[in-house]
């Protein structure tokens, strides 16, 4: 059984999962309306993900014995000055889930809650591949700076990008 404070904080978690999807949903138009549709790729799979996120979060709530109950999901930036910006953001972003997530451990740690302790980890563990790959990105995008050619041999390599369902069940 979850406590009413602990069910409340996941369920928040739920919809900035969604936001998250939406936040990503939006860069990746920003991408395709700046003509770089491997970027947009990259944000489309990233989008999907944090979908199977919000899922993970929503199965384990019903699991403890909970209720789902989604919130409003905040319209996301749909401008950017430069993919430096969407970047930035993104990682930025990310930065703000990890934070979320160690919250979320707090309580659960703060109710002795293990089995909520033990299901936050893979997010906590996932958090740190999330921000290096944005980290990675951004660093290759500084790099393409004033150089649109680099740019888009960085479209090409982001273009490969494939989205892998997560088991929600076994993971
Ligand atoms: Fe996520
Ligand atoms: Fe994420």
């Amino acid at each position: 059984m979850l406590s009413e404070k602990l069910e409340l904080a996941l369920n928040e978690q739920i919809t900035f999962e969604f936001y998250s999807s939406y936040t990503y949903l939006a860069m990746a138009a920003f991408c395709e309306s700046s003509d770089l549709s491997g970027f947009a790729n990259f944000f489309r799979v990233q989008a999907k993900e944090e979908l199977d996120h919000a899922t993970k979060l929503y199965d384990y709530v019903f699991q403890k014995g909970g209720t789902v109950i989604l919130g409003e999901i905040a319209k996301p930036k749909e401008k950017y000055d430069s993919m430096l910006d969407v970047f930035e953001t993104g990682l930025n972003h990310e930065r703000e889930v990890t934070k979320r997530f160690y919250n979320l451990a707090d309580i659960a740690s703060e109710e002795r809650e293990h089995a909520t302790m033990s299901f936050l980890r893979w997010f906590i563990d996932e958090q740190v591949e999330e921000e290096d790959n944005f980290h990675s990105i951004l660093k290759k995008v500084r790099r393409c700076e004033g150089n649109p050619a680099a740019l888009y041999l960085l479209d090409d390599e982001l273009a490969a990008r494939v989205y892998t369902p997560l088991n929600n069940t076994n993971n």
